[in-house]
């Protein structure tokens, strides 16, 4: 046996042995866990708190990263107090490195319980990711973590590999993908398993911003809530009590004419006294998302609807893909959870599409009558982390092993080799 095929051997021994890794760090959630498993093994907040009165650059020098004093998730969140509490990723994409792999450092050893140097790993990144991060990414996890093998798969990709569990699905890798996370909202058309990189648009609407819009309108008629809670308070109230409506006038008349069926009573302790408090939770419950449909509801400078966004989207790509684009419009991320989300998304978005139809008979005087467009939204029950699970079916497949940088590649061409990525072709699940 040369020494070359030895090399390829022993990678499919470690393959074969261990799960492959997948995390997917978004910038409010990491899902961390196996390839393979239907859940994530946690779900934590990217959140890093580093001990401030350590000298970090000092401690590195000195005694390597292991030394400093620093806490992930929501163990970091809990020390905002007394310790400097980062957010690595803003609006998906990384923001610090150093931080970044520090995070990761405990999400490996803390949380996973895994030696690296055993695990295939699958990471997520967003669209539009600039190759450089690929780079950074590679370099921390050959180099830092010493993984065998790496593949840093889009995030739209997989969640429309995830959306294959669902009743409604096409199983194909053709589709709109429309993730709406904490930071931002990515609208991602995808053909044959490529992003059509040229039409991708982001919205600057997401999870955060529906909490901040919650929060100002809880401010306006509420004084029981503790200031410095009133953020975390108004994105629970969100998670459990918001809703779409089809009609936010008629949506109004049903609060005035029955308030006691529809406004609800949140429940709080005061962190500090342990006091309890209430608070009453009203026409929030359907404003907030209504963001994603009326965002001049909340903002002056963004004034587009969502479903326009995802026609004006699909009208840019080439004309062969458009039909399967409406087709298959999956969701994923927190913030498509809302009740009826994907029902409005499709009925406004059937408007848009049936006007043009109609726009054409007329223009045309009756000669040209176009077939009629399907339009299907795609929701299912692991929306909520979607992007992980693609990634956990994606890694079970013997095709992922194939498509995986080796650390051998690496050594040999160093991090340019995560510059591009071969992508999935057709799979089998
Ligand atoms: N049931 C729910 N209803 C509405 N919003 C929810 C629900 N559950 C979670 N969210 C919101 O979803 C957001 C987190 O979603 P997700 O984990 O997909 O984001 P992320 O991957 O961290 O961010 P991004 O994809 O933008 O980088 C948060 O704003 C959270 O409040
Ligand atoms: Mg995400």
């Amino acid at each position: 046996m040369t020494h070359r095929s030895r090399q390829t051997y022993d990678h499919l021994v470690v393959s074969t042995r261990r799960p492959p890794v997948i995390i997917d760090t978004g910038t409010g959630y990491t899902k961390m866990g196996y390839g393979g498993n239907i859940h994530p093994s946690y779900i934590v907040p990217t959140a890093i708190a580093v001990n401030p009165s350590h000298d970090q650059k000092a401690a590195v020098k000195k005694k390597g990263a292991e030394d400093l004093d620093f806490f992930i998730g929501e163990e970091a969140i809990e020390r905002s107090k007394t310790y400097a509490v980062h957010y690595p990723v803003r609006h998906a994409q990384v923001e610090n490195w150093d931080d970044m792999e520090h995070f990761l450092e405990q999400v490996i050893f803390k949380y996973l319980h895994c030696e690296p140097e055993d695990h295939y790993f699958l990471m997520t990144e967003p669209p539009l990711n600039a190759p450089e991060n690929r780079e950074y990414l590679a370099e921390i996890m050959f180099e830092s973590f010493n993984v065998p093998g790496l593949y840093i798969a889009v995030q739209a990709v997989l969640a429309l590999a995830a959306s294959f569990t669902a009743k409604k699905s096409r199983k194909t890798l053709t589709g709109t993908v429309v993730d709406s996370g904490a930071g931002v909202t990515h609208i991602v058309p995808v053909a044959d398993g490529y992003v059509i990189g040229s039409c991708i648009k982001h919205i600057p609407i997401a999870g955060r911003d529906i909490s901040y819009f919650i929060q100002s309108l809880l401010r306006d008629h509420e004084t029981t809530i503790p200031p410095e809670d009133s953020l975390e308070v108004a994105e629970r109230i969100k998670e459990q009590y918001c809703y779409v409506s089809p009609n936010i006038a008629k949506e109004f008349d049903k609060y005035e004419k029955e308030p006691e069926k529809w406004v609800v009573t949140y429940e709080g302790l005061h962190k500090k006294t342990g006091r309890k408090w209430s608070c009453e939770v009203g026409h929030e419950r359907f404003l907030g998302p209504e963001v994603f449909f009326n965002p001049q509801i909340f903002s002056s400078d963004y004034l587009t609807p969502l479903p326009e966004i995802v026609d004006t989207m699909i009208q840019n790509t080439p004309i062969d893909v458009r039909r399967p684009l409406y087709q298959n419009i999956v969701l994923s991320g927190g913030s498509t959870l809302y009740h009826n989300y994907a029902k409005r998304l499709e009925r406004d978005l059937k408007k848009f599409v049936d006007a043009r139809i109609e726009k054409t008979i007329e223009l045309s005087q009756g000669r040209l009558i176009p077939a009629p467009i399907e339009v299907n939204v795609v929701s299912h029950k692991l929306q909520r982390y979607a992007v992980w699970f693609g990634g956990s079916m994606l890694a079970h497949t013997e095709e992922f092993f194939k498509v995986c940088h080796t650390k051998q590649q690496y050594d040999e061409q160093g991090p340019s080799i995560a510059r591009h990525n071969p992508v999935f072709g057709g799979i089998t699940i």
